[in-house]
């Protein structure tokens, strides 16, 4: 046990705690569970996390104690794919990618353009993410440079830490959303050394998928990637049957299309790639020798028909996982809601998600799939001290049904499939509190 604290702000959160040092679905011990449990903060990081009993005596005289008794703190939910441009038209019917993509998606990003309306939106996401209780997302901007510019003040204004990037889009798309694989490049170097860092700021190289690059834009993502070896890298892949037909038609000496990426140089530790559903094993075998990571998409996978992502076959592989809800082909910003969907995608593949897993996939899943353990996804001490407090009492429903759980996975499984931002009693980001629930 550490010593007493001695110095810095204290603050202490007494609730039901949860949190992973593993993945439940492999390791027996991989969850902390403190049904009267005790976070203590100092300083916006986690100090210690444990028995209220065993920590209290521990607290500097004087220590705030937040009584959350009857409630539940996780880490801050990861979303791990989401697009801050399409929060606007979330909800737009399309049948399927392609045509969603033309109809909906291209006008909608044209708006960013504008540094106000930019502002504007990733002021709202940001609040509506908290809300939901999520406290870093790998966020897609536009290809407008003050897309970037804008979602980062917004972020560095709330202190979360987020991922974010200017899309890269040279071809195939219209003309006022078209940049260059040079400009594209020359742009996303200067966002990295404005951004990258930056408070807790973090860059992704974000090319939009395959055909809406070139072969010569992919390179140069490709190597952007490897001389800024600490940023991220993200993608779309094998979503969608149409798309996978086309991406063949591009590029037809590929083996396939996670193929085109990897020639690239595009696989590699904090690379994060959409969808993932058309894939097959030896491309599965790639992501896993290369540390790149899967984001799955269910509510939008369901909403857009795109198909229904293999956990079997990914876990066979043991590629790194993580849960995201891609808004606006998402249908939901709530992490809860993408659990729920999850376990139904399960289901259909003959497969069990059990309720401890989503979390985890939800919290440190997301974490070391973006090579950010130590820094998130868990209350390990000196973890940056973002957290959710969850109320499984948030609804009569919810209520009805949580007082009948008879153990924790039942509890949890309650809470996953019941569960959305009404859930959230209050979410924290480096210790501040960035949402209050309206009681
Ligand atoms: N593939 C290329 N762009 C997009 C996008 O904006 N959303 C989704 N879901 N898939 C894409
Ligand atoms: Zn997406």
């Amino acid at each position: 046990m550490a010593s007493t604290p001695t110095s810095g702000t204290f603050q202490a959160y007494r609730a039901g705690l949860l949190h992973f040092n593993d993945d439940p679905a492999y390791h027996a011990n991989a969850h902390h569970w403190h049904e009267d449990g005790l976070l203590i903060v100092n300083d916006g990081k986690v100090h210690m996390a444990g028995d209220y009993a065993q920590l209290v005596h521990l607290l500097p005289e004087g220590t705030p104690v937040h009584d959350y008794r009857g409630k539940l703190i996780t880490p801050g939910f990861i979303d791990t794919h989401v697009h801050y441009p399409q929060t606007d038209m979330i909800a737009s019917p399309a049948p399927g990618l392609l045509p969603w993509l033309e109809k909906y998606t291209f006008p909608t990003e044209r708006k960013f353009a504008d540094p106000a309306h930019a502002t504007s939106v990733a002021s709202f996401f940001l609040d509506e993410l908290t809300r939901c209780g999520t406290t870093t997302a790998m966020v897609y901007c536009t290809v407008h440079p003050q897309s970037v510019d804008a979602f980062f003040g917004e972020s560095q204004k709330r202190n979360l830490r987020m991922v974010a990037g200017k899309v890269l889009m040279d071809r195939h798309c219209p003309d006022f959303l078209r940049d260059t694989a040079e400009s594209g490049v020359r742009e996303s170097e200067e966002l990295i050394k404005r951004w990258h860092n930056n408070g807790r700021q973090l860059y992704a190289i974000t090319p939009r998928f395959a055909p809406t690059s070139t072969e010569a834009q992919l390179e140069m993502a490709g190597a952007l990637a490897k001389a800024y070896p600490d940023t991220f890298l993200q993608t779309h892949v094998a979503e969608n049957t149409d798309e996978v037909a086309w991406v063949k038609s591009l590029f037809p000496n590929a083996r396939s299309y996670m193929d085109v990426y990897d020639h690239y140089g595009m696989l590699r530790p904090r690379s994060m790639y959409a969808h993932c559903i058309w894939l097959d094993d030896a491309d599965r075998a790639r992501m896993a020798d290369t540390k790149s990571a899967i984001s799955i998409c269910p509510t939008s996978n369901l909403f857009l028909g795109s198909g229904l992502f293999d956990f079997e076959r990914a876990d066979a592989a043991q590629v790194p996982l993580s849960l995201a809800t891609d808004v606006g082909g998402g249908t939901s910003f709530s992490m809860l809601q993408t659990m729920n969907e999850a376990y139904k995608v399960a289901r259909m593949g003959g497969t069990y998600l059990q309720a401890m897993r989503m979390f985890y996939l939800a919290t440190l899943g997301g974490a070391r799939s973006m090579q950010l353990e130590g820094t998130i996804g868990n209350f390990a001490p000196g973890t940056e001290a973002d957290f959710v407090v969850l109320d499984p009492k948030a609804t009569p429903l919810l209520a009805r049904r949580t007082e009948r759980t008879e153990s924790l996975e039942e509890l949890l499984f309650a809470i996953a499939l019941l569960g959305d931002d009404r859930t959230v009693a209050a979410t924290y980001a480096a210790g501040n509190r960035v949402h209050q629930r309206e009681d």
